[in-house]
């Protein structure tokens, strides 16, 4: 457990709520190794992961994970070297725990129809789709310099895939899209990017084995278009680190809120690193105003893909929608919904309360 900054112990709490209220109604008990990350790693031991966090996780069934990072115009942790700051540490951590797949879902729920920044007829065609994107490769691992040349400042970042990298992640793509709806979109810019060609050629060979999956091939810049303009097209999204980074938080716009958008950061076999896809929100840390439910969401995806516990996840997911029904956090309210606003605490209670009624 990585409670993090900001908001992250706040929202962990309620998630930590919620699940020992699950696991004492489905006969399991959850045991919690505390772990430091990001900036409070920084404050107690002058980096952002130590090897002690890393063989600590790895002992671990899973990671549950709130937020890390401060705000980077008034943090001292933004005046270190950019390796040794909150999100080197996040980064560091996918790397070090393999956590190459990070599945990002993206539903809207009736219930927050008018929560939905879109129009009514684009939302009402439905809203459900998870974005798979490739996080340990890409710009973001690439070799990175900053050099003098002919008398100015030159930056570089590599973007690179080996034909493995993106196998990996294609399969669990592929094999998504098998649970799902069957329709997987590849998106990419193939025609400016070579890495993006080898993204193509590699899913284009893979299709053949999955006959009933309808493979589409849709640019970056289309994408990011059609996600607001008709995002019932989309069931799984696969994509490669950074593109993934920047339309993830737009899904998670789409609908509603990004504090509704869990995540589950996942290795080969059964580990996963489960974090809100929002960040540490400084600006409301400590004042009970954030949204727990993406930490609670998460937590039910791991429930689901580390723990083994599907009937478990599916009551916290049924308990959330029912609680929405009656209950927002600020960030969810709009003018013509007839719930009341809670807070954080309270809606961590109103969720552990509604999965202890169910049925
Ligand atoms: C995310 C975040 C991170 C990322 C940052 C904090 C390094 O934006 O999880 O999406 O870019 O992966
Ligand atoms: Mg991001």
């Amino acid at each position: 457990m990585i409670k993090g900054d900001g908001i992250g112990p706040e929202i962990i709490e309620q998630a930590v709520r919620v699940l020992d209220c699950t696991a004492g109604k489905f006969g399991f008990t959850m045991n919690y190794v505390p772990m430091d990350l990001g900036g409070c790693s920084i404050d107690k031991y002058g980096v952002p992961l130590t090897d002690d966090t890393i063989a600590q996780a790895k002992t671990c069934d899973a990671v549950l994970m709130g937020s890390i990072g401060g705000d980077p115009k008034t943090s001292p942790w933004y005046r270190l070297d950019p390796k040794k700051r909150p999100e080197a540490g996040l980064l560091g951590i996918r790397k070090a725990l393999g956590l190459f797949a990070n599945l990002r879902f993206s539903v809207l729920y009736d219930d927050l129809m008018d929560a939905c920044p879109l129009r009514e007829d684009i939302a009402r065609e439905g809203i459900d789709f998870v974005i798979l994107r490739e996080l340990t490769g890409g710009l973001y691992f690439g070799e990175k310099k900053t050099e003098t040349v002919g008398g100015e400042e030159v930056a570089t970042d590599v973007l690179s895939y080996s034909e493995s990298e993106i196998r990996r992640i294609a399969v669990k793509a592929f094999d998504s899209a098998m649970l799902r709806r069957k329709k997987l979109t590849l998106v990419d810019k193939a025609n400016v990017l070579e890495s993006s060609r080898l993204w193509r050629k590699v899913v284009g060979e893979m299709a053949k084995d999955y006959p009933e999956v309808d493979v589409d091939y849709m640019y970056v810049d289309n994408a990011a278009m059609q996600l607001v303009r008709r995002p019932s097209q989309f069931d799984v999204v696969l994509t490669e680190n950074m593109f993934g980074d920047i339309l993830s938080d737009e899904a998670s716009m789409v609908v509603g809120s990004i504090g509704m958008q869990p995540s589950a950061s996942l290795a080969e076999g059964s580990f996963g690193l489960y974090e809100p896809s929002h960040g540490s929100a400084p600006d409301i840390a400590g004042q009970d105003r954030a949204n727990p439910l993406a930490t609670i969401l998460s937590a039910a995806c791991m429930l689901r893909y580390s723990l083994g516990e599907e009937e478990a996840a599916c009551a916290v997911e049924r308990a959330v929608m029912d609680v929405l029904k009656l209950f927002r956090t600020p960030d969810l309210k709009s003018e013509n919904d007839n719930t009341a606003v809670v807070g954080t605490a309270r809606m961590g209670e109103c969720v552990a309360e509604a999965v202890r009624n169910q049925k």
